[in-house]
């Protein structure tokens, strides 16, 4: 039996990615730590979001190889998908992965409680086991849940999140995505090549809106070409449910369609976290408020990962975490640039950045200098058969016409997800075209294309000009 009062020096409300790397660098260093996670630890991101829906885009992606299969001289029949083994597949990984992180937790000493934690006044959480615990301090990373817009409201029938889609054991012949973010685009991107008819629709008038025009361009180019529909300033949506399908309609136009999945944000998930005044800030939007070292406004309270208005990404949370442990322990810090943080977006293709856009690094008044290499300049990428894609690097023009400071690098192609390392590591380090074009890179590799592209921001590219 668990004490009903027990003090620890950092309480966590909330297991998922920011909640439990506060908890794994708070226990090692040397703290005694409590997590209270109402569900699974691991949270959205490993129980429905990142990892199953990267699952799903694996699926996609073995499709098309064996789809493809017979370019490189290998026979074989047309696959069929048979998703509620991919689901299956999916599960097992969520599950290793659960069970992988709850004993690495316990091996740190790690209390794990299962229940609803709310913050009260005084530093005190209340358990829905009727524990309460005390704590020097308390991580708030509640994390969020997916919004949704009036008139699709999740029904059980048609209209899906992604909580729901991840859990599907079938596929609809034909679905229609309100959302062209990263969710939506991923979703978008694993149903077509699995053979559902999809239309993506958008209310902005680009999709990936946070993507480099280039990169966003790239990957709708693609969309269509697998036989996509996709709509940009889309507005006054509404849909009408018949027997089996719906008919989904817009200014404009319209589509009958199995399902449609809402992918249009998410929202923290602070509803009822607090009891009584606890001095800790939330704005309009609910998000918790939050200094750069993630304290909020009442002292020894502070707040990390999707429930804070920063970028909604799970490696975010983690590095917040790790900066609100330091800050506990009174270590020195560094806040996060989120102008430079790392994003994946899993689509076929690929997308992956850091740091400006084009149109970001020139809104904030640099001169900038631009090199775009194409994958289809690449022996590697014509080898996997995956040709479609740029590396974009945006420096600070040094007056010449070539490169001075790395201000972004955006791609798009082949495992670019896997190859935005050192361009991360470039933007972060605020290093220079000089510097980075020294650099020796892997022939033949992918990631060839990014030192090729810096290379050719020195004025003097190989294949480059
Ligand atoms: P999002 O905010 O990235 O995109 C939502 C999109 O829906 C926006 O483009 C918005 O203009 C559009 N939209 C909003 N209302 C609309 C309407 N009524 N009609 C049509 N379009 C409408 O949100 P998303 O994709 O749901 O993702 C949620 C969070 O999770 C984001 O912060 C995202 O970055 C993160 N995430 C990141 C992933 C990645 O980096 N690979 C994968 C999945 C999620």
């Amino acid at each position: 039996m668990r004490p009903l009062a027990e003090h620890f020096d950092v309480v966590v409300i909330g297991g998922g990615p920011g909640g439990y790397a506060a908890a794994l660098y708070g226990a090692g260093a040397g703290l005694k730590v409590a997590v209270v996670e109402k569900d699974k630890v691991g949270g959205t991101c490993l129980h429905r979001g990142c990892i199953p829906a990267k699952e799903f885009l694996e699926t996609a992606h073995v499709y098309r190889t064996v789809a493809g299969a017979k370019e490189f001289g290998v026979n074989s029949d047309q696959p069929v998908v048979d998703f509620s083994v991919s689901q299956a597949r999916k599960q097992r990984v969520v599950d290793t992965q659960w069970k992988g992180l709850q004993s690495t937790m316990k091996r740190r000493k790690i209390t794990t409680i299962n229940g609803y934690a709310q913050l009260a006044p005084n530093k005190i959480v209340k358990v829905s086991d009727g524990s309460d615990l005390t704590a020097d301090n308390i991580i708030l990373a509640a994390g969020s849940t997916p919004r949704t817009i009036p008139g699709f409201e999740v029904d059980g029938k048609f209209v899906m999140t992604s909580d729901e889609v991840l859990a599907l054991d079938e596929l609809p012949s034909s679905v229609a995505v309100i959302g062209g973010g990263a969710i939506g685009c991923e979703f978008a991107s694993m149903m077509s090549d699995l053979g559902v008819k999809v239309t993506l629709l958008e209310a902005l008038p680009k999709i990936l809106a946070g993507c480099d025009a280039d990169v966003a361009d790239v990957v709708v180019k693609s969309f269509k070409k697998r036989g996509m529909d996709v709509h940009v300033g889309v507005s006054g949506l509404s849909h009408k449910p018949g027997k089996s399908t719906t008919t989904v309609t817009w200014d404009g136009g319209s589509v009958e369609v199995e399902a449609i999945i809402v992918s249009v944000g998410r929202k923290p998930a602070t509803d009822g976290l607090f009891l009584g005044d606890t001095g800790v800030a939330v704005n309009d939007r609910g998000y918790i408020e939050v200094d750069e070292w993630m304290q909020t406004s009442a002292e020894g309270i502070w707040a990390i990962g999707d429930c804070v208005p920063t970028a909604q990404l799970a490696h975010v949370g983690y590095a917040e975490a790790m900066l609100a442990i330091k800050g506990i322990l009174g270590e020195d810090a560094t806040p996060i640039d989120y102008n430079a943080v790392p994003w994946c977006i899993y689509t076929h293709p690929e997308v992956a950045f850091a740091g400006y856009s084009e149109q970001a690094a020139k809104d904030a008044g640099y001169k900038v200098v631009v090199k775009k290499g194409p994958f289809s300049h690449v022996g590697r990428a014509d080898i996997i058969g995956e040709t479609t894609g740029i590396v974009k690097v945006i420096a600070e023009d040094q007056g010449d016409g070539t490169g001075g400071r790395i201000l972004g690098v955006h791609m798009v192609g082949p495992w670019v997800t896997e190859q935005l390392g050192q361009a991360y590591l470039s933007v972060n380090w605020q290093a220079t075209v000089d510097e980075v074009a020294q650099f020796i890179q892997p022939h033949p590799s992918l990631s060839e294309l990014f030192g090729e592209t810096v290379l050719a921001l020195t004025g003097r590219g190989l294949l480059l000009q």
